[in-house]
C-alpha cells in the first residue's frame, strides 16, 4: 500500500503487456505470452462468470486452428467438436452443399462457441499461473506515446492500482476503452450501415446437420449449431424492428416458412435480439505503445464467421511482434502490425460484404431490387457450377494464409 496525495493506493506494479479485455482477443494474447515466457496483466471489467456466458461466434476456422495448434495450444483450448467443412445455401428451398475444404493439409475447422473458446483460454492461462484481474473498474490508458505507458484502474474495492508496461494490447471490443485513448485524428474509420437487420435467436432446439444460410422471398435466414442440443438462428428484419415483435410463434412460423422446413422442430428460446448489420475498420491499428486487437480495431458482418477468428490472428500477430522485440530486440514486426492485420481485415470484410450483399439481394423482390437480385443470382449460380469459384469461395472460407507474404 501506498499513500498518494492522501489515498491510499496500491503499490505501484509494472508489467511487459498490460491487456484490456478478457473475451477471445484478450485472453488469446495472454495464453500466447505465457507461452513465449512474456509477463503480462489482464484487466477485465466484468466478472469471470459473466464473460464467461457471452454467447457470440461458433465457428473456429482452419486456419485459427492451425494457429492454435502451432502454439500448442489446441488442444487445452478447442473444445466442440471437429467440422466437416460442409455449409449448406438453400435458395428457395433448393439445397446446395458448399465446401470449405481448399485441399490444404492440416487440422480442420472446429465447431467450437465462443464462449467455450474463452473459458477454456481462460482456464488455461489461470492454470499456468497467469494474472487475471476480473471486476477492473474505471481503466485508463496513460503516456502510450513514450516508452513505458501507464495503466490506471480500481479493483471492486475501490482501491487505485498503477501497472507501467512495454506495451498496451487494447483487446476491450467495439466499445472500450483503448481505441477511444487514442488522440483525435489519429484514427480514420472506415464504415458501412448494410440498411439490414438480424432478429438473433439462441433455443434449445437440434442443431442442423450443417451450417445452414437460406435465400427465400421472404427474407434471409440462418440456422446454425451451438452445441449437441442448441442452435443459433437468425431472421432477416427491418434495422429499427423490435424482438418484443417476435413472438415465438412469429419466430417458428418465419423459420420454417424461410427455410423452407415444414417440419423445423422448435424449443425454448433462451435469448433474442436485434442487431443492424454493419462494418468497420480503424486504421491503423496503432499508436505509440498501443495496439488493438479484434474488434476494438474492427466489427464484421457476422455473415462469414470471420469476427473472432480476425480476433485470433490479430492476437498471434501482436504476440509474435512482441516476440521479436523482447527476444531479439527486433521492432520490424512491431511496426508493420497493423499493414499486416488489415491485409487479412480487408480480405475477410471483402468476403463478409459478398456474402452478406449475395445473400439478400438474392431475395430481394422488390423492384428497386430486382437487378441486384439477379446480379446476386448469378453469384450463386457460379458458386454452385464452377469448381474455381468453389474453390475460391472454400479458402476464403477457411481463411486465406497471408502470413508468408506479409
Ligand atoms: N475495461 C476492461 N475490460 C473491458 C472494458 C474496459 N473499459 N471494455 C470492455 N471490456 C471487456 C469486455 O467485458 C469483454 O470481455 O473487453 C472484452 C472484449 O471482448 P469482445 O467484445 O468479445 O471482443 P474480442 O475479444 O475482440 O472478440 C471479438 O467477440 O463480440 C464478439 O462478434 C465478436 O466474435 C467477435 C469477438
Amino acid at each position: 500500500m501506498a499513500q498518494v496525495s492522501g489515498e491510499l493506493t496500491a503499490a505501484p506494479e509494472s508489467t511487459t503487456v498490460v491487456v484490456i479485455g478478457a473475451g477471445p482477443a484478450g485472453m488469446t494474447v495472454a495464453n500466447l505470452l505465457m507461452r513465449c515466457g512474456i509477463d503480462c496483466v489482464v484487466l477485465e471489467r466484468r466478472t469471470r462468470e459473466y464473460v464467461a456466458q457471452r454467447q457470440r461466434a461458433g465457428i473456429v476456422e482452419t486456419r485459427a486452428v492451425r494457429m492454435f495448434d502451432s502454439w500448442g495450444l489446441a488442444d487445452r483450448v478447442l473444445g466442440g467438436v471437429p467440422y466437416d467443412g460442409i455449409l449448406e445455401l438453400r435458395v428457395d428451398g433448393e439445397s446446395h452443399l458448399v465446401s470449405d475444404s481448399d485441399g490444404s493439409e492440416g487440422l480442420p475447422a472446429r465447431l467450437c462457441p465462443q464462449q467455450i473458446l474463452v473459458q477454456k483460454l481462460t482456464a488455461t492461462f489461470l492454470a499456468d499461473g497467469g494474472d487475471l484481474r476480473f471486476e477492473a473498474a474505471d481503466v485508463s490508458l496513460h503516456d502510450l506515446a513514450g516508452d513505458r505507458p501507464t495503466v490506471r484502474y480500481r479493483t471492486a474495492d475501490g482501491l487505485p492500482h498503477t501497472i507501467t508496461c512495454a506495451f498496451v494490447a487494447g483487446c476491450d471490443g467495439d466499445h472500450g476503452i483503448s481505441r477511444a485513448a487514442v488522440p483525435d485524428g489519429v484514427l480514420t474509420a472506415h464504415a458501412v450501415d448494410h440498411g439490414i437487420g438480424w432478429l438473433t435467436v439462441l433455443a434449445d432446439a437440434p442443431p442442423p446437420a450443417h451450417p445452414l444460410l437460406a435465400v427465400s422471398p421472404d427474407g434471409f435466414a440462418a440456422h446454425f449449431p451451438r452445441g449437441p442440443h442448441t442452435s443459433r438462428y437468425y431472421l432477416q428484419c427491418p434495422p429499427d424492428d423490435h424482438p418484443d415483435a417476435w413472438t415465438d410463434t412469429r419466430v417458428w412460423n418465419a423459420l420454417r416458412t424461410r427455410l423452407a422446413d415444414p417440419a423445423l422442430t422448435p424449443g425454448p428460446i433462451t435469448d433474442r435480439e436485434i442487431f443492424r448489420l454493419r462494418s468497420l475498420v480503424h486504421d491503423p491499428m496503432q499508436y505509440g505503445r498501443l495496439f488493438l486487437v479484434g474488434d476494438a480495431a474492427h466489427i464484421v458482418s457476422p455473415m462469414g464467421g470471420k469476427g473472432m477468428n480476425l480476433a485470433l490472428y490479430d492476437a498471434d500477430l501482436f504476440v509474435r511482434a512482441v516476440r521479436d522485440h523482447v527476444r531479439d530486440q527486433d521492432d520490424t514486426a512491431l511496426r508493420d502490425y497493423s499493414r499486416s492485420c488489415l491485409r487479412r481485415v480487408w480480405n475477410d470484410q471483402e468476403f463478409s460484404h459478398w456474402l452478406t450483399r449475395t445473400l439478400h439481394d438474392a431475395g430481394d423482390d422488390t423492384d428497386s431490387g430486382s437487378f441486384h437480385r439477379g446480379l446476386a443470382r448469378a453469384r450463386l449460380d457460379r458458386l454452385f457450377t464452377s469448381p474455381t469459384a468453389a474453390r475460391a469461395f472454400a479458402e476464403l472460407m477457411t481463411g486465406p494464409d497471408l502470413t508468408g507474404t506479409t
